[in-house]
Parts: structure tokens; sequence; C-alpha cells
């Protein structure tokens, strides 16, 4: 075949790297192996650990599934070669935002299952399972995805099942398709989800299983030392790690620009703190932290101008400054106009909902907010005052992902320097918060401009093919879920820990996770968020070196993720920092299996 043909004939299909990732063999945990050393689904037992739930108002709306599982953690075993259920029919779905790994997890689900039971796909999540959009999924199906990165084999979206008719109308799918477990693959709003379906299902006594699987880049779907993070963290933060390595790279080259970049995480903070300890940038904001020292807006552009005017003295005028997406809700005046604006914006839906422009709603909304929050709005540039009254997600989530913290921190820092450059005596001295300077280095401060470019790193990391870890760590998720519905659990979310040393195969009760929230204005009860820990060892590592990435080129850039050879086994540097793992590049999940789907 000549090349013509060759690109020809690729179009559409995998590509070269793909067609060999395909074909990687997989790690299997020891509980999912039988005497032939064949996969089969494990069964799971009571541990002495209880998630317990110490808000009344949670134990009554999780009622059911409480006393049935008492929130005691699962542990996966062993089961006996006679042991094998058949004739089950199990759905799955997708929910929220793509991360690597997803089809991994089918692929683990239809290897517990086996031949003797049918596995069907939910199309385009929550809202597919509504409307009972399922088909059957079949070992070529399987073939074709593992390995492979992306949710597009059924695709995705972010409804709530909130309303009793949406209740009724997941009934009638699960009645019409004779459905005996549903698993839900989704973060902390759609493992919400699983854990109010598991409760609906107990209570109408509908005889079918709820299983979640933690999936998200953000890290924020995870429970301690039971499942230190959720899939696809470990992807994502490879790929921005490589990408802000390179703009360290290209800024220490051109010796010109500082990088703004944005980083996702609605919330957490984990992804920029891990990325922060992969490359070592000029900066790194920790929204946790700042919300924790109540840092505001201005203080947090003071201590960047800071450091951009250190780095000057010393001859640098140019870096990189990693900025969590989620920043804004951490600020506390921030977070107190968007509390009031999600109020005002409950209390008033239909009013705001009928009035036809973003001013108009912008003039109605300004009377409804304190002065001090009104007076901050005002401040903003007006392109942010429109993604602050944007319509929240189903979950009532702001879409921070659309508000520009980046572009905002560059134009209040801009400002700052000029002021800087007017008011030198005001800025430069030994007094507190004065940056002492010599009368030669406060010249040259003056003659320096700031050139900066900003970045939004997000999308570009959610469906990209899983890393080694996320491959096994997903396979092992599907592996578990399977397992805990063909043993009749519901309620329950499939976990991996110690992934040091051959895995541990967990259920976790969803009722132990639930938490009061308020969301749009309203208290909610939701899985709880797993933040950065300020006390933790990688937080701890972080703020320890903080200054001396700041005052020096310090990065260091690790390049694109490997899925052979000596850097492949890398698991990320938080998950084996506060896990007390020996290393980084250790992971172990089990035996290496060419994985065949029976
Ligand atoms: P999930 O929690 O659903 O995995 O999504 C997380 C995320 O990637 C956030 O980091 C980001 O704010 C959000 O999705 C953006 O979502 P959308 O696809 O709706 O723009």
């Amino acid at each position: 075949m000549d090349l013509f043909d060759k690109v020809s004939q690729a179009a559409g299909k995998h590509s070269p790297l793909e067609e060999q990732i395909r074909k990687l063999p997989i790690p299997v945990c020891s509980v999912f192996l039988g005497k032939d050393g064949k996969i089969r689904p494990a069964v799971f037992r009571e541990t002495d650990m209880v998630l317990i739930c110490r808000d009344d108002r949670i134990a009554e709306v999780f009622k059911k599934t409480i006393s049935k599982s008492g929130n005691v953690v699962l542990e996966a075993v062993v089961a006996d070669e006679s042991e094998r259920v058949k004739g089950k029919r199990v759905a799955v779905l997708f929910s929220g935002g793509p991360a690597a790994g997803g089809h991994n997890v089918l692929a683990g689900v239809a290897a517990a299952l086996g031949a003797g039971n049918t596995f069907l796909g939910i199309r385009k999540g929550p809202r597919g399972l509504i409307k009972g959009d399922l088909f059957e999924i079949n070992k070529e199906n399987i073939k074709s995805i593992i390995n492979i990165g992306g949710f597009d084999f059924l695709g995705t979206d972010r409804t709530k099942i909130k309303s009793g008719e949406q209740f009724e109308k997941v009934r009638q799918t699960v009645v019409t398709n004779r459905l005996d477990g549903l698993i839900v693959i989704g973060g902390d709003d759609s493992n919400t989800n699983a854990a109010f379906m598991a409760e609906y299902f107990e209570t109408e006594g509908i005889d079918c299983s709820v299983i979640g699987i933690p999936k998200t880049i953000d890290g924020d779907m995870a429970a301690g030392s039971y499942l230190p993070i959720s899939f696809g963290f470990d992807t994502a933060t490879k790929i921005f790690s490589e990408l802000v390595g390179n703009l360290n790279q290209d800024a220490a080259s051109s010796v010109k620009y500082y990088h703004f970049v944005k980083l996702m995480g609605r919330t957490a903070s984990k992804i920029t703190l891990e990325v922060a300890l992969q490359t070592k940038p000029a900066v790194a904001l920790i929204s946790e932290e700042i919300s924790e020292k109540n840092m505001s807006l201005d203080s947090v552009v003071d201590y960047i101008v800071r450091i951009i005017t250190l780095r000057r003295m010393s001859g640098l005028n140019h870096g990189v400054i990693l900025v969590p997406e989620g920043l804004v809700e951490f600020i506390p005046e921030m977070r107190q106009l968007i509390a009031e604006l999600n109020k005002a914006l409950a209390d008033y839906e239909k009013d705001i909902g009928d009035l036809p422009s973003f001013e108009n709603k912008r003039l109605f909304l300004l009377p409804h907010l304190t002065a001090a929050s009104a007076q901050l709005m005002a401040s903003l540039p007006l392109d942010l005052q429109e993604m602050l009254i944007l319509d929240r997600d189903d979950h009532g989530n702001v879409k921070v992902s659309q508000i520009e913290t980046e572009k905002l921190l560059i134009e209040k820092i801009r400002y700052r320097l000029s002021e800087m450059k007017r008011h030198t005596d005001r800025f430069f001295g030994t007094g507190e918060g004065q940056i002492e300077a010599t009368p030669e280095q406060v010249e040259d401060f003056k003659k320096v401009t700031l050139s900066t470019q900003s970045h939004f790193l997000g999308y570009e990391g959610r469906s990209s093919k899983p890393s080694k870890f996320d491959a096994a760590f997903t396979f092992q998720l599907g592996l578990a879920a399977g397992s805990l519905v063909l043993d009749g659990k519901t309620g329950y979310m499939a976990a991996i820990t110690d992934f040091h040393k051959g895995g541990r195969v967990l259920g976790l009760p969803l009722a132990g996770l639930i938490t009061a929230e308020t969301r749009k204005g309203k208290e909610e009860f939701v899985i709880k968020k797993s933040l950065v820990d300020l006390e933790s060892p990688s937080f701890k590592i972080f703020a320890q070196n903080r200054d001396k990435w700041a005052k020096g080129d310090f990065f260091s850039s690790p390049g694109a993720i490997q899925y052979w050879g000596p850097t492949s086994n890398q698991i990320p540097i938080i998950v084996a920092l506060d896990q007390d793992y020996p290393d980084f590049d250790t992971f172990d999940l089990g035996e290496e299996k060419q994985i065949v789907i029976e």
C-alpha cells in the first residue's frame, strides 16, 4: 500500500498510535482472576469500616439505602468457582464532562458480565436514561473502544434527575428494558443522581441495583484512603503538565512573556496543585488556600505583582502563572457576590427569564445586591458580569469554565504595575509590605513592560487516550461495578485504592458520601467534593518549594504521556505523596493480561 492509500484509508479510523494502544495488555487485580487465570467477577464482603452519617436529615432522605447497607464499606474477594451469576441485564451511562478511560470502564463491566449476561449502553447520559435510549453493547464494540479516549461511544450530558416525572420515566426505562443493574459513570453530581435513584428504587420496590463510578478530571470525586482519586485526573494532568512544561520552556527561551494559564477544575484546585508539582512554575494559585487566608482579589493581585517585581529585579521578565478555574468562587468578596446573585436569580427566576438582554438583567439584579456586592459587580469587566449572571448548569453550578479569570488578573496586574511605576515611593522601601530595592533597580523596573499571553487548558485534557494508569484504573472500576451488580448490591460506588500494591477493590456506600451544599441559593444534598487539604503532604511540599520556584527558572518539563517505557508507570504525584507511597512510578494493579471479552 502506498502512502497515499495509507493516509486515505486511515481517515475516520484509529490513528497508528491508537492501533498500538488498543493492543496494550492491562493489569488485572487478583480478586478478579479465577484459578484458570481468566477474568471473573468478584463478590463483596462487609469490612469493619463505616461511613458515619451525622446529619439526621440525610439519614432520613436515604433511609432505605442506609438501612440496607448500614453505610458499611464493602471489599471485593475472589468468588467461589461455582458462583457465576447469569441472565442479568445491566445498563451503563456516562454523565458530566468526559474523562480519559471511560471506554475502559465499559470494557471492565463487559468482562465482569461475561457471555451469560446482557450489557446495554444508554445514549447521551441521564437524558438518554429518561428517554429510554438504550442499545445492546457487543464484543466488537468493546474491541473497537478499549484504551481509546473520549465518551463518544455513548455520549454524555449533565441532566439532574430531580422531578417526580423524571423519576417516573427512569422507572419506565428500567421496567421496559428489564434492567437488573444501572451503572452511572460520573462525578459528584452524577453520583448524587445515582444515590437518589438507588433510594427511589428501594422505596418503590424496583429490583435494580444502582452503582456509581468515580469519574472527573477535577479529582474532587475522591474519598481519602478509600478512593485516592477519580479516573481521568492522571491523564488530564499529564497533558496539562506537558503543555505547561512547554510554556515554561518557551517563556525561558523567548524571555519576554508571562503566560497566564487557567487550568480546569471547577471547584477543587487539585489539577493546579498536581501540575505545579510536575512543572514548578513561577506562581500557582491554590483556591482552597486563598479562601482559608481570606485573601481578597486585590491581595491575590498584590501577591502575583510582588513575585513579578522581584523576578524583574533579578533580571527575569518572564514566567508561567497557574490559575485554577474555580478561583472566583473562593475569593471571599466574589463568593459573597455569587451567593447573592444565586439568591436573586432563584427568587426572581421568572422576572429575569423574561428580560430580553444581559443589560436588562444586570440592571434588574443590581438593586437586589448589598452595597458592597453591587459595587464589586460594577467594578468588574462587563463580560465577567455577564458570565456571573449566566444560567447555572442543571445541578446549580456557576459555569466557571466560561469565566476568564486569567484575563481579569492580567488586567488588574497591569493596572497595579503602572500604579507602582507612577508612585515608586509608595511601593518601594523598607516599610511593611514594601519591596526593598536599590535606586537603580527601581529605575530598571520603570523601564520594563509586562507582555502576557493567556491560555485556558481544560477540554484538551478530558478525552485523550487514557494514560497507562487510567487505562488500568478504569478497567478495574468497570470490573468492580459489574461485580457489585452481579452480587446484588445497590447504592454503592466502586472504588480502588492501594495502587502501589496490587490494588484493593472497595464498594463505598453512596449515602455515606452525601453532604449539604447550597446550590442556586437553596440547600441540597449532594456528594461531598474532595478539595485540596492544606494539611496534606502534597500541599505542604508545594508550599515549601514555591518561593524558590518564584525566584528563578526552576521549572521542569515532563513531556508527553508515555504508554511504554521507563516513565509510563507514573501515577499522580499528589496521590503518591498523600497516600504515603514510596514513589510515584510504582503503580501495580496486578497481573498484566491481554483483554479478551467473552
Ligand atoms: P465533571 O465534574 O462532570 O467531570 O466535569 C468537570 C469539568 O471538566 C470542569 O472542570 C469544568 O468546569 C466543566 O467540566 C466544564 O463542563 P462543560 O463540558 O459543561 O463545559
